[in-house]
């Protein structure tokens, strides 16, 4: 399983840094959301669901966290602490966020509106959309 982190230039002067992110450059697809947790408590673990068409890019942009990835095949854990770092999550992956640090703000930006029926919020379901043979787009198809 390819994990896909993008590294974000920063426009760092004697002032500090500058992070800008505009959607089919910076980021594989159009923005149509940004949303972002914080607050977090201790030893809690959020997501537990895949998208079926949902894409996104992750950054914690304070703090630290852990990004469990699952595509139904393979597991890999991805630690997110650096402000420039964006972890590109595709449709059809399960994901779990935990380890948050007590400062941490994870943003989101995502490829769609929210919507519940893009939603897949059972493991047992996400395991069999994936045996069925649903369709995972990857960054790359997407920036073409
Ligand atoms: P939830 O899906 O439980 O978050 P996580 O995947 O991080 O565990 O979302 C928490 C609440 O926020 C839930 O009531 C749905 C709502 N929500 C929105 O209204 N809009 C959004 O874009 C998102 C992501 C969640």
């Amino acid at each position: 399983m390819q994990v896909i982190k993008y590294v974000f230039q920063p426009h760092g002067d004697e002032r500090g840094q500058l992070i800008s992110l505009e959607e089919f450059k910076d980021i594989p697809f159009g923005i149509k959301r940004v949303y972002y947790m914080y607050n977090t408590g201790d030893g809690v673990t959020r997501g537990f669901h895949a998208h079926k068409s949902l894409q996104q890019i992750l950054v914690c942009i304070h703090g630290s966290c852990k990004i469990k990835l699952d595509n139904g095949k393979e597991k890999k854990v991805v630690p997110l602490e650096k402000p420039y770092e964006g972890l590109y999550v595709s449709n059809i992956m399960w994901r779990e966020m935990y380890d948050f640090s007590p400062d941490a703000v994870l943003m989101v930006l995502a490829s769609e509106l929210y919507d519940e029926s893009d939603y897949i919020r059972n493991y047992d379901e996400f395991l069999n959309y994936v045996k069925n043979g649903g369709a995972t787009t990857s960054a790359e198809e997407v920036i073409k």
